[in-house]
């Protein structure tokens, strides 16, 4: 079989008055009406009484999706139906299971770029290059990608010391089962992707949006059945969380979690397959990408304006909505003042507002629950003597739950501002003393129990030695004269440790090895 060499998707710019931009326009007005979203399980389409609605964040009067939620008895039977399709799909040779995925990659990279960017922009506000990013290149990226590493991992085969005697092969079978995704809001590529993965691999999976990403990940979902996805190895299964949550963890056919979202969550889910663990037929496995508490380090040597325009970026693209957005930022006090200076001034042209306005970098934070817990922040930042606001600050959902970007700055280190996931656009400053940099390496080391992503900057060698040591194993992704979001597929595999995750490194090679469970076979002629 012939292998295929990946490369990343090349962006569009979305000019003024582009032909792309045009096209865009025409399919957003495609979306004026409510998208009815239903359940699908193998070629049925299902609506329950659980009707639930996906508003625009920006607009929250406006209906984006009608979708429903799966009963407890609508699950089993996603679950019955995987693993019927799984008995074929398993046999599929892989290289023709790649090809129904590049072919979804095209698809999505040609003919229906402009719906996924439309029902990213619409359901989760982001604008339209944020849109253009994630659910058009970075997911064409993991379909073509994954490829590519699906057919590496699976091109070992073991040593024949002896030809004429004995022979060794390995069969790369998938997983016994079904494989469970949960899915964010926060990317429609990451939607996309933990269904997926392990179907080309040779498993079958239900895949659960987030209530908050419904369109976009149906808008997906089809383009894969579309590709040539057989009825039934993808199931689109919408539910309430703690009810697919307790289904799918008491099915004997779990294979595995592959999950994305909060580390409360993810540790809920983990208990009960510990629970359950006895009545499962295989030891499930599980994956989980859970968040951060992300800094940028800066050293007296460090670049001011590449610190000032990567931590502006790091923090507010997307609302600070990224895992891996910086949220800590330590400062030395002799560079304090003029990046001070910088921050005020880019922050000065930051727009807010809708993202169908390709001007505002900065827009709605998903939903009310968000709204609240980062106004809770900002009002924690308010209230406490040891911390201040220096810009930023105000909250207002009257229309769309809108949260100014905001700066505060702490005098304690070690205040829970500085310690918890926010998920919102706000970042705090600690200034630190230039001859205790040390000790303050030493309190960001330990600050916060995530370990997703950091960045340095530092221009002086020995210095820059010294912080990539020490901060070791504080982040998965880790980055020295740049800012800590925009991994690539392909460039920067990505996953933290600690409270982050177990660490998989999507978009990498070692990923496709957690979805196949290999037979070694010895024959003796
Ligand atoms: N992969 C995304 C980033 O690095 C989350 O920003």
């Amino acid at each position: 079989s012939s292998t295929y060499t990946a490369t990343n998707e090349p962006m569009l710019e979305f000019a003024k008055g582009s032909k792309e931009t045009q096209e865009l326009e025409k399919v957003m007005g495609q979306y004026k009406d409510p998208v009815d979203v239903p359940i699908v399980i193998g070629d049925e389409e299902i609506r329950t009484e659980l009707v639930q609605r996906q508003v625009a964040p920006f607009d929250h009067k406006r209906t984006v999706a009608t979708f429903y939620y799966a009963t407890p008895e609508i699950i089993k039977k996603a679950i019955e139906s995987s693993l019927k399709a799984r008995v074929d799909w398993e046999k599929r040779p892989l290289q023709e299971r790649c090809d129904i995925f590049l072919r979804a990659a095209d698809l999505i990279s040609k003919e229906h770029r402009m719906n996924v960017i439309a029902s990213t922009m619409l359901g989760q506000a982001k604008n339209v290059f944020q849109a253009e990013i994630d659910a058009a290149a970075e997911l064409v990226d993991f379909l073509r990608f994954d490829v590519q590493f699906a057919q590496r991992t699976t091109s070992y085969h073991p040593v024949s010391t002896e030809p004429n005697v004995t022979k060794n092969t390995m069969v790369y079978r998938g997983l016994e089962g079904f494989w469970a995704a949960v899915c964010p809001f926060n990317f429609t590529a990451i939607g996309g992707h933990l269904p997926m993965a392990p179907a080309l691999m040779g498993n079958v999976s239900l895949w659960k949006p987030s209530d908050t990403a419904v369109l976009s990940n149906y808008t997906v979902f089809k383009i894969y059945r579309e590709a040539g996805l057989p009825p039934g190895v993808i199931n689109f299964v919408p539910a309430d969380g703690p009810t697919y949550g307790d289904t799918i963890t008491a099915s004997p056919h779990l294979a595995g979690l592959n999950f994305t979202g909060s580390v409360a969550t993810f540790q809920r889910l983990w208990k009960q397959i510990g629970q359950n663990l006895d009545t499962y037929s295989n030891f499930p496995r599980l994956i989980g990408e859970c968040g951060g508490k992300n800094m940028h380090f800066v050293h007296p040597s460090a670049d001011i304006e590449s610190v000032a325009n990567g931590t502006v970026r790091s923090a507010y693209e997307f609302n600070g909505q990224k895992c891996s957005a910086c949220s800590r930022l330590y400062v030395p006090e002799s560079v304090w003042p003029k990046l001070k200076e910088r921050f005020l001034s880019i922050l000065s042209d930051v727009k807010m507002g809708s993202p169908l306005d390709r001007e505002n970098l900065v827009t709605a934070v998903i939903d009310a629950k968000a709204f609240a817990r980062i106004k809770g922040y900002i009002e924690h930042a308010k209230s406490s003597p040891n911390l201040s606001i220096l810009a930023g600050g105000k909250c207002d959902d009257s229309v769309g739950y809108f949260v100014e970007p905001t700066i505060v700055l702490t005098k304690d280190p070690k205040d829970k501002i500085m310690q918890e996931e926010i998920f919102g656009p706000v970042l705090t400053v600690y200034v630190y003393p230039d001859n205790q940099m040390m000790e303050t390496v030493e309190v960001a080391k330990n600050t916060s129990p995530f370990a997703l992503t950091a960045a340095v900057y530092v221009e002086d060698e020995a210095a820059k030695a010294q912080l990539v040591d020490a901060f070791r194993f504080n982040a998965g992704n880790f980055y020295i004269n740049d800012k800590s979001t925009g991994s690539i597929v392909g460039q920067q595999p990505f996953g933290g440790s600690r409270r982050s995750g177990t660490n998989d490194k999507a978009g990498g090679p070692l990923y496709m090895a957690k979805f196949t469970s290999p037979q070694a076979i010895k024959e003796t002629f």
